[in-house]
This record gives structure tokens, sequence and C-alpha cells, in this order.
């Protein structure tokens, strides 16, 4: 039976779904709730007010929806998937309370602690508790991490080399309140030392598959330097993680968690993102995101051949087909054009040129867009993930691709890294070592 589905979000990540989705046998119909430009062109973007849960429940019995794919973590942690399920609509996208694996840094430790997983040693601190964790950073070693419990769009999370600036940073969280109430309590971790990876898993609740390993570039500078951002880029696969390592990460980390979470009765239906440190003692998990990660997402999904619509759909019927998508062979890489001053103040509405790109190996994410007129303009931070995809496990070679086709496009102010993907020659040395 074919499908007809309805997307979640606005980015360049759900610009990914949707296509990945468009390419299966079994679609019929998407929609886009409210999409972007890049959307636009393979489904229909809606109007609808995405906050409007009924609205939601309504504009799926009058399309006759069979599977809702919520993107980003804000509906997840308003409850849009138990809404929706709860009147039996199938949903790709975990509960509220098993998002709190994400919304709340203190919840998804109380889980790793339960499951036996490894992550940063932490002690938790409540607002009452203020005088205590000045104690406790007194006689610390440095650096150390202080998290926001709660979310606080990218930004809880703040390394400290010395105890002036923790104590700088408590002060920010507990009275002056940046963070408001995802600020009520805090995270101190060990700080911990290695290489960052990316491992989506997609899950019922109880079986599930990792797609292929990404990284992810953080911080808006080359070199990983200055602030953290959404993320300036990504690849995937990236030879960080072999497969004798995806089975420890499987085995360790994604499957003992998975089980924990049913076990607590919160069964977790959807992509369970893995934020990764491997360490020299071996991988440890930094955060859990209750969601595909943006951009990520970007360079995964085209790394998957067979039918992404089925895999989706049936984790939310919860009898996951683990054999309805497969690693391709392939590599990608994407590069995020941004506006210049992001993550901090920018302009939007300059016009982007150059987005014709006809090259099948090149796919141009939508992400911070608008289109009026038949043009297209800057309407936010990240603005486009401008995206290789070869056939080959080449990952330099995907670079030297996605920076050729980012030179041809521009737009006043348009910044971007210039070193995504070059992490990978320290890999390949390593492994040919
Ligand atoms: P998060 O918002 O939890 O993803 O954290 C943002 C970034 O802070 C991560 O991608 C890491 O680069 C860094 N980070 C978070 N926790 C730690 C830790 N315990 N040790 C080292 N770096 C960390
Ligand atoms: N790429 C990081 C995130 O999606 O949170």
């Amino acid at each position: 039976m074919k499908k007809n589905v309805l997307v979640i979000g606005s980015g360049g990540r759900e610009h990914a779904l949707v296509l990945k989705i468009s390419q299966s046998n079994s679609v019929e119909k998407i929609f886009c709730l409210p999409g972007n430009p890049g959307t636009s062109k393979i489904c229909t973007n809606l109007k609808i007010d995405s906050s409007n849960h009924q609205s939601i429940y309504e504009f799926c019995l009058a399309e006759k929806i069979d599977l809702v794919v919520i993107g980003p973590e804000q509906p997840l942690v308003d409850g849009l998937s138990d809404f929706l399920r709860e009147r039996k609509i199938n949903v790709f996208g975990p509960s509220k309370a098993a998002a709190q694996i994400e919304a709340s840094k203190s919840f998804a430790k109380q889980i790793m602690m339960q499951a036996n997983v490894q992550t940063a040693q932490y002690v938790e601190f409540n607002r009452e508790q203020f005088k205590n964790a000045i104690d406790f950073l007194k006689n610390s070693k440095y650096p150390l991490v202080i998290k926001a419990d709660g979310l606080a769009a990218g930004k809880g999370v703040t390394i400290c080399e010395n105890f002036e600036q923790a104590t700088e940073t408590l002060n920010n969280i507990f009275v002056e309140n940046v963070f408001g109430s995802s600020g009520e309590k805090i995270v101190i971790e060990e700080f911990l030392v290695g290489d960052e990876a990316s491992v989506f898993a997609i899950t019922d609740g109880k079986d599930f598959i990792t797609l292929p390993p990404a990284q992810d570039h953080k911080r808006v500078g080359d070199n990983d330097t200055g602030k953290n951002t959404g993320g300036m880029g990504a690849y995937a696969p990236t030879p960080l993680i072999d497969e004798k390592l995806i089975s420890k990460i499987e085995q360790e980390i994604i499957s003992p968690v998975i089980n924990q979470l049913n076990q607590n009765g919160i069964p977790f239906i959807g992509c369970l993102y893995a934020g990764l440190m491997i360490t020299n003692v071996g991988p440890k998990v930094i955060e859990f995101n209750c969601r595909f990660g943006d951009p990520e997402t970007q360079v995964v999904l085209p790394l998957l051949e067979g039918d992404f619509l089925e895999l989706l759909y049936s984790a939310a019927i919860g009898s996951l087909n683990k054999n309805a998508v497969r690693y391709n062979g392939g590599s990608s890489v994407c590069v995020v054009a941004a506006s210049k001053g992001y993550p901090d103040l920018y302009k939007k509405g300059f016009e982007i040129m150059g987005l014709e790109i006809s090259d099948p190996e090149i796919l141009i994410y939508h992400a911070g867009t608008i289109e009026k007129d038949g043009k297209i303009f800057t309407n936010g931070g990240r603005v486009l993930g401008v995206t290789s995809v070869i056939k080959e496990n080449d990952v330099l070679k995907a670079r030297e691709k996605a920076y050729e086709a980012l030179s041809k496009i521009c737009f006043d102010g348009i910044y971007y890294r210039s070193d995504i993907a070059n992490r990978v020659n320290k890999y390949l040395q390593k492994s040919n070592l």
C-alpha cells in the first residue's frame, strides 16, 4: 500500500528527509510543515501552526496521513507524538517522556548509569545548592564541563578552563538565569579528550539498526575554533569508526540504552542520536539527542539504498524492518553555507545565486532560505547545505566535489568553513600504520 507522509520541520535535515522519502517506492504524497523552498520543489509545504497539535491531527485525518515524521526536538518535547499516537496516527519520533533523553542532561545521565554505559563522570546541583556547587568547583581539576540541564538551543554547554570561568558560568545559569527554567539544575562533568562522532540508531523501542557513522563540525571557525553552532558541515562515513567499533557502540551503548528506556516503561521510537567521544579507552557518550542530527542527516541519508520510508514506518508501528535499508558503499560531504555573523547576529534577505547546479552528485539542501517571486533569498544563519554524494567510499574526493560546487554559489556575506572533512586524513594515516 502506498503511503502519505507528513514531515514536521523546516531545516536542511527536513529537506534531506523529504528527499529521501520521495525516492521510496512506497510513497504516495508528502507534505512538509512548514518546510522550506527546497522541500516545496518535491512536496507540498503547509502553513498550519506547528504548535497547534489539534490542527495537525485534523490535517492527518483529512489527508489520510499514514506516517508523521517529526524532525526537530521541540515538538517532541512538547508531546506532539503522544498527542497523535493517542489518536491512532503513526509517528516516527519519541514520546515526550522518552525525549527527555535530550531535554534533560540529568535524565540522560541517570539512564546511562542504570544501563552501565560509558560517559563522562559527573555531579548534579540545583539552584538551591549554589554554594555547594561553588565548593565543588573550588576543589575540582580543570578543564571541566558545565551543562544546563534543559534545552538551551545548543548554548547550554560551557567548557571551563579554570575556577573563575566556572564560577562565572554558574552565576550566569543560577543567578542571571540566562537559560530560564532549563537552568534549574546543572550537570558538572569530566572533560573528555578524543574525537567526536555521531551515530544514529533507528529503533521501534526494542530492535534497532545504526546508520553510517558521521562526523559533525560544531565550531564556527576552521580548526574547530570560535563558538559552538548547530553544525557547520558533516561527512559520512567517518573512518574514525570502523566495523569493530560500530559493533562495540551498538552492544555497549545503543542496545543497553534502548533496553533501559523500555524497561523503565518509556520505549523510545524514532532516531536515537548518540553524540560520542572516541577516547583512547573507548567510546563514551557526550550526549543523546532524540532526533536526527543536522547537518549529519544531509550526508547520512544519501548513503542508504533500499526503502527509507519502510524503515521509518516499520519503526513507527513497532515492528522494525532491519533490512529495509543498507549502506550503499558511497561517501558524502556537506558544507554549510552560513550568513556572516552566525551564530551571533547576522543579516538576512540577500539573493542567492548559482543554485542551478545540475550535477547528479551534488545536492543543495535548503535551510535558512525564503522564496520571493521565483528568487531565493537568505533567511537564516545556516542557509544551505551544499552536499556531494559519490558512489565510492572516498571522503576526500567527495570533499573536493562539495567545495567545487560551493565555489559556484554566492550571496552577500556567505561564510563557510574551509576544513570540513579534513580530519579524515588523520584517521586514514592512522589506519595505514
Ligand atoms: P552538547 O551540546 O552536549 O552536544 O555539547 C556541545 C559540545 O561541547 C560537544 O559537541 C563537545 O564538543 C563539547 N562537550 C560536551 N561535553 C563534553 C565533555 N564532557 N568533554 C569534552 N567536550 C564536551
Ligand atoms: N549536529 C548537531 C545536532 O543536530 O544537534
